[in-house]
């Protein structure tokens, strides 16, 4: 089974990323052909005539149509013919829809000129970039990236042309109207033109761009042997010309690219993670009305993520859009070291770097699914998986790819326990839907798809209880506050109750990274053995069930208490220990006051830092 895993998760994302690189190019070409008749690309005849043009920016506007020169000429500071880089770098036609176009940037090949092939014009083009690999050593400066537009293209004709890095307007155009450099942002690189202001697609026809992709570029453009550094850069390149019609909306999902979202890490043990898809989404379950004022019960009745999918999810509100549709994800996990942190966000890289992983280093998809959570704070659906084969106190990086194979998430982060942890995972279930870590709730360290038995017996009665006391109150009536309902007040009571009968377990001290040292610098972790285990306000006739192993606890945010407090009426004298007694002795918080600190990121520190880490267990 893992290795069947492997294989399908190596298949997917290299059909996934070839994807991400591919798929405009399809689009181009219906566009070609419906309007190769009515094209009004001009070719200027005044190819650069001018070799002693020191740069673009002083050679004018108009670029050489033809690569008058295929070999790389060093500037020789003897000679008066320095040339553009433009001029001496070798160029290379885009003709072929279906190609990802490759770049090998080293000593004896520094520079390429990309340009489109005459038949290939329209109103809008997205360009994609992502950087493979960078040079002898991940020190070696990025490679530059610089796009020309013919003159007659002008921003005063309505035209713009953005980037991953910013506008014409605000920094990246080199110098000229016409000219635009690239900017990087870790690996992914994008160039879109031919929008208005309102972002439609300009009403002016076929865009001509000259695309020069190289190192030791220096100021001028000029090639300098100086600065092109040692080893290959590969350079990969994929373009959309957009079917959109002028005057209508410039169409993104077309072009694809990096998410703002990321996924979101569960929990790890030594050797799985549970990680989740940014939300696909939000949805409540419905709220009771009074006279027929029930609460769930036990386990939460959930709604059927795959029908609401059959039917019309788009004219929901509720739904997330990932790469702007509404859209499944799949994950691709590898280790922090084997990809330079520069080149998070290039497809390219995380693709080179699976095809050099070695087989037997390969994460493989233990389990996956879709599942209504809790989990970020947010109740909704989620898709999830779960990653084995991976190795002990290691650090691993995470992205989500979109199903339609162009979209990418920005990465997330998270380590591995040490080896001698021993706490199973739990997937979020009816019962706990914020339930998504590893806890001592079997000896056995294959991942928990259900609550166990005493536990779920002990959650269940305490539920059933507190909805007796709930209910007792004006519930659907008389609202006690206007910002909580009963339904509110169960749901926190929940949540307080299932992270109390299922702790987190805490891996070795793994620093919480936060930059203001008044804020937690650690995880708050108390030890606890078969002998004293935990048992704070958890009694019942039975009394809590117990653990059947060792395990450190990592204590929960005291937010997952006076959240009960908060949204429970006062009738139920619902009563947290203070942070001056001994409230330390079941909780973590970080200050004495009672408006900071408590793991809610509003309220100073949240639970969770930027690389997964949590210093207490709660949202
Ligand atoms: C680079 O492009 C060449 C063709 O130009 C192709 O044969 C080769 O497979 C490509 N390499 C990669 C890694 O895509
Ligand atoms: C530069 O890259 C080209 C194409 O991959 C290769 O043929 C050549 O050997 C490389 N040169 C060096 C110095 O690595
Ligand atoms: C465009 O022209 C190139 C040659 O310049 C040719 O190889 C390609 O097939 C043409 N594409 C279309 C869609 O006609
Ligand atoms: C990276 O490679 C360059 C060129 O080979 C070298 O000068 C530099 O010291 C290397 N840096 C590291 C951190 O290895
Ligand atoms: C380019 O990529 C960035 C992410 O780096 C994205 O935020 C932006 O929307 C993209 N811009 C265009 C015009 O595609
Ligand atoms: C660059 O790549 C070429 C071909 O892919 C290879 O022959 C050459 O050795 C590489 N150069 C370096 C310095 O890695
Ligand atoms: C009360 O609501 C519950 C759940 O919403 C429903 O199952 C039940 O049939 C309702 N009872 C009445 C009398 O409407
Ligand atoms: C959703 O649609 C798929 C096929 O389109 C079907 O196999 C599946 O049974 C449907 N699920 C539900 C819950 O309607
Ligand atoms: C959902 O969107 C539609 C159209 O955008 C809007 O009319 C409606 O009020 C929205 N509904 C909710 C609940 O936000
Ligand atoms: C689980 O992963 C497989 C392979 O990546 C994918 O085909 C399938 O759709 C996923 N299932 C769910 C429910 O996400
Ligand atoms: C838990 O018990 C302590 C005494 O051990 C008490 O001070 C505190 O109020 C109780 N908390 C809850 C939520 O019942
Ligand atoms: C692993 O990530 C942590 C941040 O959680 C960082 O402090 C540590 O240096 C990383 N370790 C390695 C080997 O990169």
């Amino acid at each position: 089974m893992p290795r069947r895993g492997r294989l399908r998760l190596r298949f997917l994302l290299s059909a996934v990323l070839v994807l991400v690189l591919l798929a405009p190019l399809v689009l181009a070409q219906d566009r070609v052909e419906t309007d190769i008749n009515t094209n009004t690309w001009t070719v200027p005849t005044s190819a650069a005539s001018s070799a002693s043009a020191t740069s673009l920016r002083s050679s004018a506007t108009s670029l050489p149509r033809s690569s008058s020169s295929s070999s790389y000429r060093a500037t020789s500071t003897s000679s008066t013919t320095t040339r553009s880089a433009h001029e001496v770098a070798p160029t290379v036609l885009l003709t072929d829809p279906g190609l990802t176009y490759n770049f090998t940037l080293n000593r004896t090949a520094p520079a390429f000129l990309a340009r489109f092939a005459n038949n290939i014009t329209d109103r809008a083009l997205g360009v994609i970039l992502n950087i493979g690999q960078l040079g002898a050593n991940d020190s070696e400066p990025l490679p530059k990236v610089i796009v020309t537009t013919e003159e007659n293209y002008l921003p005063r004709d309505g035209r713009r042309s953005r980037t991953s890095g910013g506008s014409a307007r605000t920094g990246y155009n080199i110098g000229q109207d016409n000219s635009w450099q690239i900017v990087w942002d870790n690996g992914f690189g994008n160039w879109t033109y031919g929008v208005d202001r309102s972002w439609n697609v300009a009403r002016y026809s076929a865009v001509a761009p000259a695309i020069l992709i190289g190192r030791g570029i220096n100021d001028d453009i000029v090639l300098d042997p100086t600065l092109v550094g040692a080893g290959n850069v590969t350079v990969y390149l994929g373009y959309t010309v957009l079917d959109t019609p002028p005057g209508e909306h410039f169409d993104y999902t077309k072009v694809g690219g990096i998410d703002a979202t990321h996924p979101y890490f569960g929990d790890s043990s030594a050797t799985e993670a549970l990680v989740f898809s940014p939300l696909r989404l939000v949805d409540k379950p419905p709220e009771p009305t009074y006279p027929n004022y029930t609460l769930p019960g036990a386990e939460l009745p959930l709604p059927d993520f795959q029908a609401i999918l059959n039917g019309s999810e788009s004219t929901r509100n509720n739904t997330f859009l990932f790469g702007g549709r509404a859209q499944a994800v799949t994950f691709v996990v590898l280790p922090t070291s084997s990809t330079p942190s520069a080149l998070s966000n290039s497809a390219a890289a995380i693709q080179e770097q699976v095809e050099r992983l070695p087989s037997e280093d390969m994460p493989t998809l233990n389990v996956n699914g879709s599942a209504w959570t809790t989990v970020g704070g947010t109740a909704g659906f989620r898709d999830y998986a779960v990653f084995g084969n991976l190795k002990p106190s290691t650090n691993y990086t995470v992205w989500a790819v979109g199903a339609d194979g162009i979209t990418m998430s920005q990465p997330a982060w998270f380590t591995t326990k040490q080896a001698s942890f021993n706490c199973p995972l739990l997937l979020p279930t009816s019962m706990c839907p914020g339930v998504a870590y590893a806890s001592p709730l079997s000896d056995n360290p294959a991942t928990l798809t259900s609550v166990p038995q005493p536990y779920a017996d002990f959650i269940a009665a305490s539920l059933r209880a507190f909805e007796v006391s709930v209910l007792s109150g004006a519930c659907g009536r008389d609202r006690y506050s206007f910002i909580s309902s009963c339904a509110d007040c169960y749901a926190a009571y929940r949540e307080w109750l299932c992270r109390l009968v299922l702790p987190q377990c805490a891996g070795d001290e793994v620093p919480f990274v936060d930059v203001d040292p008044r804020g937690p610098q650690a995880p708050f972790r108390l030890d606890r053995t078969l002998e004293t285990p935990r048992n704070s306000n958890l009694s019942s006739e039975t009394g809590p069930p117990t653990y059947p192993i060792d395990y450190v606890e990592l204590m929960p945010c005291i937010n997952t208490c006076t959240r009960v407090d908060q949204r429970c009426p006062s009738s139920l004298q619902w009563n947290c220990p203070r942070r001056h007694f001994n409230a330390n002795e079941s909780y973590a918080y970080v200050s004495d006051s009672n408006n900071r600190g408590d793991g809610s990121a509003h309220t100073g520190w949240a639970a969770t830092d930027v690389y997964g880490n949590r210093w207490c267990n709660g949202l």
